[in-house]
């Protein structure tokens, strides 16, 4: 038997396997990571000292008790802005410092970056990824540029202009609903209700969620849930929670969903040349986004894998429907509390449907239509459908107030921090659309109002 000198150790000369000796290299490497992690974690913690925090951190939740998904959290966020108008750190739970940036200057280094030393943070867009593969809002770098590249086509004007009609039908739809409602009185608006959804039933306005669509609303409830709790983090872990399982389920429900409309397209496609499929299209009806990354090809005339066709489209519906709908709601909200902004609104668009049969907004209206852009953009201010977006500090990153953000750090760019900064806008809580008056600009940073977000991702 091998014999081994521990006596370093205290020990003596003791008899030992290989088996020992394999433990004991594991207990070591363990150690030795122990000691490196508690070492970094705690030279970071020294560099991260220079940044307040909010008081009433939990030794181990840190602030998540403050963060909520509702109307008071929002409104602390709000109060936050008014001590903290640049950045604060934040702990979610303890051992994960986040910096929140809040103005203009502060997100500028980050936001700004090359893609490679400020990536999206994987740990909030990771919980997407089993749901939208590479798509665009998940994927950084070289796939991010070459995705974007393939799909910029998609949003030429050509094809974005025919979706005009599209909208006027929907606003139709959403104009009967609206007048049963009104028409019936709110004491009756149950029956009302329930007249609509029959109505939609024999065909006429809107259709009744679909299962894919209730699948799309419990995948992003079910993702909002897991950000507040940190422990659920470990995809193992969540993975054998019941939410993990509905997780997974409708995760498959909308993939095999995506899977099943893009086999039929290309079918479709594949029966007609390109040319011949893009003009039957465009004769029949608008050139739907599945169409245009089926025949979507890159320089040296690749094309999209299914895989990436359906991460794509998933993505797009993911992004796409509850900002909209966010946004309108809120567009709608606003101008129902200010009556004398609605009114300005509905003459604008009065004047411009003068005389015309039948009355519909066409593409080159939407240019003509300041003061209702003017509306929408306040609104989006006020109310922006994407409260934050996150990134990772690959490397320093210089604050303009000579601060750093340690590498390895992970931010976030609260674009409703920034919009409700006082610093930065004059009486930030109230709905102003003169703000955004193009015969009065103002002065202030292009970073000052970003519900799109900017920079490369
Ligand atoms: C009011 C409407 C919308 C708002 C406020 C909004 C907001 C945003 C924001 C803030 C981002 C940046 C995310 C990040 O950098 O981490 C983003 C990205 C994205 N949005 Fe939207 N969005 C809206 C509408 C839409 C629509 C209608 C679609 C598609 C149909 C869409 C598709 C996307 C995609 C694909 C990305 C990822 C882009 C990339 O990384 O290159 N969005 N959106």
């Amino acid at each position: 038997m091998l014999q081994l000198s521990l006596s370093w150790l205290g020990l003596g000369s003791v008899a030992t396997s290989p088996w020992h000796l394999l433990l004991l290299g594991g207990a070591s490497w363990c150690l030795v990571r122990l000691l490196v992690w508690i070492y970094t974690f705690y030279e970071n913690y020294c560099r991260l000292r220079c940044f307040p925090q909010p008081p009433s951190g939990h030794w181990f939740w840190g602030h998540m008790g403050m963060v909520k998904s509702n109307e008071e959290g929002m409104q602390l966020m709000t109060e936050l802005g008014h001590y903290y108008p640049d950045v604060h750190l934040f702990w979610f739970g303890a051992f994960y410092p986040i910096l929140r940036l809040t103005h203009p200057k502060f997100i500028a280094p980050v936001l700004q970056a090359p893609a490679a030393v400020a990536p999206k943070e994987m740990t909030f867009y990771g919980f997407l990824k089993p749901w939208l593969g590479d798509g665009l809002l998940v994927s950084t770098g070289e796939k991010w540029s070459h995705q974007r590249r393939l799909l910029t086509p998609a949003f030429h004007f050509d094809i974005l202009k025919p979706y005009v009609k599209v909208f006027n039908k929907s606003v139709n739809i959403m104009h009967v609903s609206l007048c049963v409602f009104v028409c019936m009185g709110w004491l009756k608006l149950l029956w009302g209700f329930m007249c609509v959804m029959l109505l939609s039933i024999s065909g006429l306005p809107c259709r009744s969620p679909s299962e894919y669509i209730a699948a799309i609303l419990e995948l992003s409830s079910l993702i909002m849930k897991r950000h507040f709790q940190p422990i659920l983090y470990v995809d193992f872990l969540y993975y054998l929670t019941a939410d993990g399982r509905r997780f997974r389920k409708a995760c498959d429900l909308v993939h095999n969903f995506t899977d099943a409309v893009i086999r039929e397209r290309r079918r479709t496609l594949s029966s007609q040349s390109v040319d011949e499929s893009v003009k039957a299209k465009a004769k029949s009806k608008t050139l739907d986004f599945i169409d245009v990354l089926l025949l979507a090809k890159d320089e040296h005339g690749e094309e999209l894998s299914d895989e990436a066709i359906r991460a794509e489209a998933d993505t797009f519906m993911f992004g796409g429907h509850d900002t909209t709908a966010s946004g309108l709601s809120w567009t709608l909200y606003n101008l129902a509390r200010h009556p004398e902004y609605q009114e300005r609104c509905r003459q604008e668009v009065r004047e411009l449907l003068r005389d015309r049969e039948p009355e519909e907004i066409e593409w080159d209206d939407l240019a003509q239509l300041p003061f209702l852009t003017m509306c929408i953009k306040e609104s989006l201010r006020l109310h922006p459908p994407v409260i934050s977006i996150s990134r990772c500090c690959t490397q320093d990153i210089v604050l303009p107030d000579g601060r750093v953000i340690p590498k390895g750090n992970d931010c976030i760019i609260s674009i409703f921090g920034v919009h409700h900064n006082p610093t930065v806008w004059t009486d930030p809580e109230v709905y102003d659309p003169f703000r955004f008056d193009p015969e009065n600009p103002q002065k202030r940073s292009p970073l000052a109002f970003i519900p799109f977000s900017a920079g490369p991702r």
